[in-house]
């Protein structure tokens, strides 16, 4: 589907992702990353600062993103990987599309506008806390896709305005030089993902601190999976597993076979809540083994996943500066 495809996954890198990050964004970008024609795999350091101001902790949310991208079977010599803030191209081209950017497209962004609904809710002035970077996010992002003349933008549901945002600003460009300078790309959204829930049954979500971080420690994943909600009902009453929260999120992790036999011993009464969680536990820790191993020595020999990030941006920057000079050559008349 994706074969003759300019693919480009962004990722922010703030905060160690939880297994439904995994299952519904990592897992899937390295998939289509090995089937498209080009597949470009980035960091957005640069949307990271407009949070994140501690370098410290910026710097670890860098390695740990990057050393899981590696872990999970992120292909370099397919996808060129590297870091935003290596491409200073990027920020040149951003330049460019302000000028082409209305304000009201930026008023729109849901980024800025959950910002400013908190403030209210909160009783402070509507911009409160709120930088540029912010405000602007939208078009550092229509910079990041139409640099490499995306085709093709994987997101999750609340990216996918951003897409249109970078989609509209390429073609106002288009329309006013009366040519096509940048290439309009596409969003998808991986809809038969289904949403896993989290240990209170809501969706698991870093906002609401019911995840599952994707390397925890064996002793803390134990912990974590026999905190997930469950009721009182004895092991020997027949249960419908459709109605237990174990079950949906084995459902995410766990081979065909495997569902199969936890639902037949739930519903025959025949598996407690005490069985299914540790067959839970396994089924993650099997799931995760080969990449956790893999993390561990990435985040250990942290100079190779430096050395194959450089690589990546020398590939990058050449591809993203043949589009700013196009742009510069239409802008400025050259
Ligand atoms: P969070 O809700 O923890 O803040 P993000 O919004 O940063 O997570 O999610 C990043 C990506 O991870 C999403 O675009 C989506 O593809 C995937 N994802 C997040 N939560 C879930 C979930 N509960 N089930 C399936 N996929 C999810
Ligand atoms: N905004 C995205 C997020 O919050 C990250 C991102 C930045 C991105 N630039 C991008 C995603 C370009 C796709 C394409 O998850």
């Amino acid at each position: 589907m994706f074969e003759d495809k300019i693919v480009l996954t962004g990722v922010k890198p703030t905060g160690h992702p939880h297994l439904a990050n995994y299952l519904g964004a990592i897992k899937p970008a390295i998939a289509m990353g090995k089937q498209a024609k080009q597949h470009n795999m980035f960091i957005a350091d640069y949307h990271a600062i407009n949070a994140v101001k501690d370098p410290a902790v910026l710097q670890q949310g860098i390695k740990e993103i990057a050393c899981i991208y590696l872990a999970c079977g992120l292909d370099t010599d397919k996808s060129i990987f590297y870091r935003q803030s290596d491409i200073p191209e990027i920020p040149e081209i951003t330049t460019i599309l302000y000028a082409y950017t209305p304000k009201g497209l930026m008023n729109k962004s849901h980024a800025y506008k959950a910002s400013v609904d908190k403030n209210r809710e909160a009783g402070k002035p509507d911009d409160d806390g709120i930088n540029m970077g912010l405000y602007t996010y939208p078009t550092l992002m229509a910079a990041d896709i139409l640099a490499f003349d995306t085709d093709v933008v994987p997101v999750g549901k609340d990216q996918v305005q951003h897409v249109e945002i970078a989609r509209d600003i390429a073609g106002a460009i288009n329309a006013h030089y009366n040519k096509p300078l940048l290439k309009q790309p596409e969003f998808s959204v991986e809809e038969n993902i289904a949403l896993i829930p989290g240990l209170d049954g809501r969706k698991m979500s870093k906002s609401y601190g019911n995840v599952i971080p994707l390397f925890a420690e064996p002793k803390e994943l134990k912990k974590l999976v026999f905190a997930i909600q469950t009721d009182s009902r004895p092991m020997e009453e027949p249960k419908d597993p459709e109605g237990i929260l174990v079950y949906q999120i084995y459902k995410a992790v766990a081979s065909v076979a495997k569902q199969q036999e936890m639902a037949e011993g739930l519903k025959q009464g025949k598996l407690g809540y005490g069985h299914i969680k540790n067959m839970l536990l396994d089924a993650i820790l099997e799931e995760t083994k080969e990449s956790r191993e893999k993390y561990e020595y990435y985040m250990s020999h942290f100079s190779e996943v430096e050395g194959l990030l450089e690589n990546g941006a020398a590939k990058a920057r050449p591809l993203a500066r043949r589009t700013l000079e196009r742009l510069k050559d239409a802008v400025f008349g050259r």
